[in-house]
């Protein structure tokens, strides 16, 4: 179920370190199959990677207890909270965790920001990876040492209006508490689930239940692609996304080619949900359906 953003950085490694990649089946509602990992782990992989919540399906993952069972098996865990952080709380020492990364332009931030969280006694092991001003403590002509984290892994200038951006973008959300958010897209969630199949009967619509599920709906209206139904939402003032929202292998395991996704963040509301049915039912209307 990953971004490609955590599985594309994998393949380049595994061909670096002529490593392997194996992967945790989905159920059918796009669940992660925990009985599969704990097989998988007697492989006794070096990392393991996964998202926290699935941006196409929405999926909460049970993060602390795979987080669990990966240590046990030996492994270092890194979570990728881009989808976590701006919508449900999230607590970095409480997960375990060893690398957590996540996303400004996700939480209202700006693009290009967004914070790598890990162990301080990992961050200290671990060697830079890009190399410049800032990150260096001593340079001579033939060896250099490093700064103390984290600048030892800002080499240059950094964007320092985008981190302002981000902190005001952190602040805004702490201040309406990540709970309420929470709560907020949960209800949103639970309402769409419930007014979607009882309004526009046909919609087809993936992943799991409102309790596992963060603010993303994806659907698709049989016999219309998702780009003419994103493109006569729109026109009903309705944004949504269509196409694989940067999920390729997510949309081949449910052999669909593409989904329309309806995404939900602080400022939607039930009405919005109702536009969308409004919106689907002149789809209907004007596909002759
Ligand atoms: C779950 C998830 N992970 C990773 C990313 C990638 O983040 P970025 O574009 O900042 O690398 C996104 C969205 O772009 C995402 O939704």
């Amino acid at each position: 179920m990953e971004h490609h953003a955590n599985l594309v950085p994998w393949q380049l490694l595994v061909q670096e370190k002529d490593g392997d990649l194996e992967f945790i089946p989905i159920t059918d509602d796009g669940v992660l199959r925990l009985e599969v990992l704990e097989v998988l782990l007697r492989l006794k992989p070096k990392l393991v990677a996964f998202t926290h919540v699935s941006n196409t399906l929405g999926t909460i993952n049970p993060v602390r207890e795979m987080v669990e069972m990966a240590h046990a098996a030996g492994a270092l865990v890194l979570v990728d909270g881009a989808q976590a952080v701006p919508h449900v709380p999230v607590d970095v020492q409480a997960i375990g965790a060893d690398f957590y990364a996540f996303s400004g332009h996700k939480m209202l931030g700006p693009m290009g920001s967004g914070v790598l969280w890990s162990r301080r006694e990992l961050l200290e092991e671990m060697p830079p990876f890009l190399a410049g001003g800032e990150m260096i403590r001593e340079v001579h002509l033939r060896r250099s040492d490093w700064n103390d984290i984290p600048w030892k892994f800002e080499a240059g200038t950094p964007d320092v209006a985008a981190a302002i951006g981000l902190g005001v973008a952190a602040d805004y959300l702490s201040g309406l508490g990540m709970g309420r958010v929470r709560e907020h897209e949960r209800d949103l969630v639970a309402y769409a689930l419930d007014v979607l199949p009882r309004e526009v009967p046909e919609i087809a619509l993936y992943g799991p239940t409102a309790e596992l599920r963060g603010g993303v709906v994806p659907f698709n209206m049989p016999g219309i692609h998702p780009h003419d139904v994103a493109q006569v939402l729109d026109r009903s003032g309705v944004a949504v996304r269509a196409g694989h929202h940067c999920t390729m292998p997510l949309h081949e395991r449910l052999d669909l080619p593409a989904t329309a996704r309806a995404s939900f963040n602080v400022y939607s509301t039930r009405e919005d949900i109702d536009a969308l049915v409004a919106g689907l039912h002149e789809v209907r209307r004007v596909f002759g359906n």
